[in-house]
């Protein structure tokens, strides 16, 4: 996930600004620039890797004394993590800069149009050809407002922006749609940042722009009006009381909770740009030119293998792939592997860089199979050593809790599992279209829902803050959640805990139960509920206590009913997951654990 920053004042604006950069470096990042106009002509320092590759060339030149300037922090979408691909991006006159955070989905189309007009780029970047279409459109239009409203309105997609022009040295110019922007409103300066904490040392005082809207801004003043139709919108200013740490988690005790609570939007963000205007075909592009796998073995370690099992049953029933999933630390060594003709392997990783899942996969590329990767970090090694890859566009995770992750590498198997069923002829446009319909009307259902399932999994977690073990419990897709329930239990709060297929229970499990060792009950309103309910009753048939999560209107024998609502098919899963993260969020907070960095683990496991 981009950082940017923009400023407008009366302090040096290149120190401030990277100064502000480094309080976005929580998001991660891969290259930074930035940008001013300097004698009549923009002044752009831009490195590869962290900040202090960017201070270090910064410092080898004569200091800018611009007091207007613009930063930005990139997270690789289109291109190489590389300078040439580092923002801000000039235009071909060198007159505009833009530093850009998202994806310009028809970014191609509109370089082509570009390309014939004479137009040329120096980088693989969307970027790069926005700030073009800005000036494209400035040809025509002398006022730049207006210029900047036109191109925006022929790019599709999700944006945070900020634009600079040498005609107006003191003055930047931004906007928002589907990516977060914040104007930080000060005495004779002013700020615009992705997140809060940038400029929060120098004025608490903010103005939230919503999608749609574009602001112009210098250092006593600034406009904000509609994208679409220049029309000025009034915000009110708003006083943030964070400090800069509690608001780098967005104002969230800790970064698992944010992260839990940012799954909406990933899901909606994952969405952009990968299901067709009719929402009855997915895009992969990065798979076009791969066959589809006659088998598929996906490769994973601890909450991704969680995913993988998962996505088993929907790349199963949708594309009819039969797929196997392995413990990669397992499969690793395996003596001898062995692929049939047309069979893949899917290595999922959120840091991409697991030793064991590394390792896994250059085994597979050694005995002849191609391999896919599901990574979240752009440019990791995983994501560099498979054939293709696939990202996740979960922006950073900090918690070393898998929350988010889990949740956008599910979304990614969803769409697998529905382009290879059109590829296949398994699923018609209909059954495409009624998934993808499911999967949208998720974010707004879960940013209703996600504050009283807190409060729930707060309240539960105080009654069974003294269970010394739990069960997890659930059958089909529910048996994944339920394992990665016991995991994230048992990271989190040290209490003992394990998943179980509820069938499973009574060849052995069962004998443990007793009045204190309660049982996670999954339950969703499905086929295989009847086959559930019979397995609580034979929890509490031994004095096992039960919470069974379940969907309005079924009848549980539970001690703790926790309904939440009820969504169609197997993405029932994007809503019980938060429910099982924020119960073991909630009592390892309340035993006092290190939430965000549990005792023993480490975010990325890169030894064996
Ligand atoms: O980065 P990866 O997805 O490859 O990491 C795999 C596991 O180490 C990771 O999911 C781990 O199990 C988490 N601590 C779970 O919360």
């Amino acid at each position: 996930m981009c950082g940017i920053v923009g400023y407008a004042g009366h302090r040096p604006a290149v120190p401030l600004v990277v100064e502000e950069l480094h309080r976005l470096e929580y998001r991660g990042y891969d290259s930074a620039g930035v940008a001013c106009v300097q004698q009549g002509a923009f002044r752009v320092v831009k490195a590869e890797g962290k900040l202090n590759a960017l201070e270090m060339k910064l410092s080898t030149e004569p200091p800018a004394t611009a007091t207007t300037g613009m930063g930005h922090t990139r997270w690789a979408t289109h291109g190489a993590p590389c300078e040439r691909n580092a923002h801000p991006h000039l235009s071909n006159s060198a007159k505009l800069a833009l530093v850009h955070n998202g994806i310009i989905e028809n970014y191609l189309e509109i370089k082509n149009e570009l390309t014939a007009k004479g137009y040329v780029f120096h980088s693989e970047t969307d970027t790069e050809v926005l700030v073009n279409l800005i000036e494209d459109c400035h040809k025509s239009e002398p006022d730049l407002m207006k210029a900047f409203s036109m191109a925006l309105c022929k790019a599709h997609g999700a944006y945070a922006i900020c634009l600079m022009s040498i005609e107006e040295p003191d003055v930047f110019y931004a906007a928002r749609m589907s990516a977060p922007l914040i104007l930080g409103v000060g005495t004779g300066e002013n700020f615009v940042a992705s997140d809060i904490p940038a400029f929060l040392p120098y004025t608490r005082r903010v103005v939230f722009l919503e999608n749609g809207e574009m602001a112009r801004v210098d250092k006593s003043s600034f406009r904000v009006c509609r994208i679409a139709d220049l029309s000025p919108v009034e915000h009110s200013i708003e006083t943030i009381e964070w400090d800069v740490q509690s608001a780098q988690k967005g104002g969230y005790r800790h970064f698992m909770l944010k992260e839990i609570f940012e799954q909406p939007d990933i899901l909606r963000d994952s969405m952009t740009g990968r299901v067709s205007a009719s929402r009855d075909s997915v895009r992969l592009h990065e798979l076009d030119d791969f066959p589809v796998p006659a088998r598929l073995t996906i490769v994973a370690c601890g909450t991704s293998s969680h995913a993988g099992m998962w996505g088993r049953h929907i790349l199963e029933s949708m594309a009819r792939v039969p797929v196997q999933v392995e413990i990669a630390s397992e499969y690793r060594y395996k003596e001898r592997l062995l692929f049939s003709k047309d069979e893949m392997v899917l290595v999922i990783s959120q840091s991409g860089e697991t030793a064991d899942t590394l390792a896994a996969l250059r085994r597979a590329r050694e005995c002849g199979a191609a391999v896919i990767g599901l990574c979240n970090v752009v440019g990791s090694s995983i994501a560099r050593e498979a054939d293709r890859v696939l990202y996740t566009q979960a922006g950073p995770e900090i918690s070393v809790a898998s929350t988010k992750a889990m949740c956008s590498q599910m979304l990614v198997l969803t769409l697998m599992a529905l382009y290879w069923g059109a590829r296949k002829g398994t699923v018609s446009g209909g059954e495409i279209a009624a998934v993808v319909q499911d999967i949208l009307s998720l974010p707004e259902m879960l940013h209703k829902e996600l504050p009283g399932m807190h409060e729930k999994a707060k309240m539960l977690s105080r009654k069974y803050s003294q269970a010394k073990n739990f069960f997890y419990l659930g059958r089909g897709h529910c048996y994944p959640l339920a394992l990665e329930g016991a995991l994230k239990l048992k990271e989190l709060s040290y209490i003992h805990a394990e998943g179980y297929a509820a069938g499973e229970m009574k060849h052995g499990p069962i004998a443990l139960v007793d009045s204190v060792f309660p049982a996670f009950a999954i339950c969703p309103d499905d086929a295989l509920l009847p086959k559930v309910k019979s397995n609580i009753v034979e929890v509490q048939a031994r004095q096992g206590k039960v919470i069974a999560l379940t969907n309005p209107g079924v009848d549980l024998p539970a001690e703790d009913v926790w309904v939440v609502p009820k969504v169609n098919s197997l993405m029932a899963g994007f809503v019980i997951l938060p429910a099982l993260q924020l119960f073991s969020y909630e009592m390892a907070d309340y035993l006092g654990k290190d939430v965000d960095q549990p005792r023993n683990l480490a975010k990325s496991v890169t030894v064996e």
